[in-house]
């Protein structure tokens, strides 16, 4: 299996203040650990100050969003070089508070996921089900479509720059994760979706699970054998707590 990447997702949450005092502790509590790859997606506010708390250590940065356009009149939003510029190494696309709140699209997010891959960075392409989608049988069918959509124009050799997250709607701040088995399901799915689009550069894309990771679940979910991650949202906000969820993703 290819490394690991754990990616915590703050939201709309920690400050640069409270950034200048997570960054050093979380750096301290996974300094050992080489086996897997560790992300951090601040507010945009708080990347710089993530990047001089991190120092020297192997984290990496990512944005939570980007926009599409390589600057000019777009108030609010973003460029990849921005973020670039910043440290930053991924960033974020499709996650569903976006496609819910702002109204993201499939066609969106192929747009941004080809604005990082063109400039040099690594997308976090986000796909998942809302409760309906899955009370109907409609699982596979949305996470499908969600995909072809969101990676159109993707070609074979840019896919080893990808990252696809799976994140059921229903289990993203419920505390009611999916099982390992219902996880490994859908991302085998997944695998299969990335084969048909990318070959066998398809078999090395890393697919993460997203949704209510927790330190006591963490080790089940990445024992399957197509979740190659986690994205983690509340569980990611107190460095200790993150810390032993990448420990769990260790061969250590
Ligand atoms: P929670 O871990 O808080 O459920 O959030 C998951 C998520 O949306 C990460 O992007």
């Amino acid at each position: 299996m290819s490394r690991p990447i754990i990616a915590a997702n703050f939201k709309m949450n920690v400050t640069a203040g409270e950034m200048a005092s997570y960054a050093p502790r979380l750096a301290a509590a996974v300094a050992d650990i080489d086996d897997v790859e560790v992300v951090v997606a601040p507010p945009f506010t708080s990347i710089d100050r993530a990047a001089r708390g991190f120092g020297n250590s192997a984290i990496r940065l990512a944005g939570q969003d980007v926009s599409e356009q390589p600057h000019g009149a777009f108030t609010g939003e973003v460029s990849v070089a921005m973020l670039r510029e910043l440290g930053c190494r991924y960033a974020i696309v499709g996650h569903s508070e976006r496609r819910l709140h702002e109204g993201e699209t499939d066609a969106r997010v192929s747009a941004k996921a080809l604005a990082l891959l063109a400039g040099g960075m690594r997308p976090i392409v986000c796909v998942g089900e809302s409760l309906a989608d899955r009370e109907q049988d409609r699982t596979l069918e949305v996470v499908n479509a969600q995909l072809r959509g969101g990676l159109a124009g993707v070609s074979a050799d840019q896919a080893r720059d990808l990252v696809v997250a799976y994140e059921p709607i229903w289990a993203i701040g419920t505390g009611r994760t999916a099982t390992p088995e219902l996880a490994q399901e859908v991302h085998g799915a997944v695998r299969e979706g990335l084969q048909a689009l990318f070959g066998d550069a398809g078999t090395d894309v890393r697919i993460q699970y997203g949704g209510s990771v927790k330190p006591d679940n963490a080790a089940a979910l990445m024992a399957q054998r197509d979740i190659d991650g986690a994205l983690v949202g509340g569980a990611s906000l107190d460095p200790a707590s993150f810390a032993s969820i990448v420990r769990a993703a260790s061969s250590r």
